[in-house]
């Protein structure tokens, strides 16, 4: 008896860890020369996320270590790099951080800035030191291209988060990307496909989860209003449209499928859309080949939020989807 439940269970592992695979092959994309685009000098060996302030400055992550995904200068610490946006040729530059900051055990992941009522700009940096999670704020040093480190945020909620959108003075959601912390657990949550990861709200007086069942819940953004907060979940392949309420709940408004593996979310400031950074071949970004590199494809959500007499539409009159890479 004990033997066939055994034998069942592995077939049936078998045939999950089957689905997970199929789940992940490989999709024929056909490669474009990408025109208005150039590598920027001193990004070269990649960067996690960007957050661009309505100055034109914008904020860059880089040199993320995680495990199972592959890092081009693995002995290179993380830093934050600074961009004007207005300039003709911007270059990237790596901005200082204030001493008393480890910089050392910078692996910064998702950022996200905030400007208060006298005009400081904050930014907030998801770091993995030592593969923890911790958020850590800083102060932005215009006139001197610096980061002034003001504080680290720790939670026992606040474990394998993945990207932040603050919306308030220390007031933010974060997404988590995985439930378990522990290698082995990660990818045995991966191959059930547990659907376990949330959404959490942030703030010194409360910290909770405002929303959960994700299969890897990943970049996390706010329409222009502020009224609804966009969740990208990468496994599952899809945009999840949430509405905040007061005391910053969110519940669920409509999920797109959009079939590619949907990571960064950015919301167009002048239009509202949303312009999604997506992976159409993990298999392939995971077993890294620079002779046959994975690609990656970008979503364009037109009119993303709610129609203004909300969501009763009949199928298919969502928001309009394309793609290209
Ligand atoms: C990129 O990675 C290579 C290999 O680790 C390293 O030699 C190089 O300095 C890195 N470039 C930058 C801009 O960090
Ligand atoms: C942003 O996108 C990059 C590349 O697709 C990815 O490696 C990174 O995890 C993303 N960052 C966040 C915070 O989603």
């Amino acid at each position: 008896m004990g033997k066939l439940v055994a034998l069942t269970l592995l077939g049936a592992s078998l045939a999950l860890i089957g689905e997970r695979l199929l789940n992940f092959r490989e999709r024929v994309i056909k490669s474009i020369e990408p025109q208005n685009c150039h590598l920027i000098e001193g990004l070269e060996n990649g960067s996690e996320d960007i957050d661009i302030l309505p100055s034109g400055l914008a904020f860059i992550s880089t040199g993320l270590k995680y495990p199972g995904m592959p890092n081009f200068a693995p002995d290179k610490p993380g830093r934050i790099f600074l961009m004007d946006l207005n300039e003709q040729n911007p270059k990237a530059q790596a901005l200082e951080i204030s001493d008393g900051f480890d910089q050392e055990s910078l692996n910064p992941h998702g950022i996200s800035t905030f400007i208060d009522k006298d005009n400081t700009v904050y930014l907030y940096v998801v770091n993995h030191p030592n593969m923890d999670s911790t958020v850590e704020v800083f102060k932005f040093e215009e006139q001197r291209h610096s980061l002034i480190h003001l504080k680290t945020i720790k939670h026992e909620l606040l474990k394998s988060v993945n990207d932040i959108v603050v919306l308030g003075p220390e007031q933010f959601y974060a997404t988590r990307d995985h439930y378990f912390t522990t290698y082995f657990l990660v990818l045995l949550e991966m191959i059930l496909d547990l659907h376990w990861t949330s959404v959490l709200f942030y703030s010194p007086k409360e910290v909770k989860v405002v929303a959960q069942g994700f299969g890897s819940a990943n970049g996390i953004t706010v329409s222009l209003d502020q009224k609804y907060v966009y969740v990208a979940d990468v496994t599952a392949k899809n945009i999840h449209i949430m509405k905040k309420h007061d005391h910053w709940d969110l519940t669920p408004v409509k999920v797109i499928q959009l079939g590619t593996l949907v990571d960064n979310l950015t919301v167009d400031p002048a239009t509202g859309d949303i312009l999604a950074g997506c992976h159409p071949n993990p298999m392939k970004l995971l077993i890294y080949n620079p002779k046959d590199p994975p690609g990656s494809e970008s979503a364009f959500l037109q009119n993303p939020g709610p129609p203004a007499q909300g969501w009763h539409l009949p199928n298919g009159l969502g928001p309009t989807v394309s793609m290209t890479n």
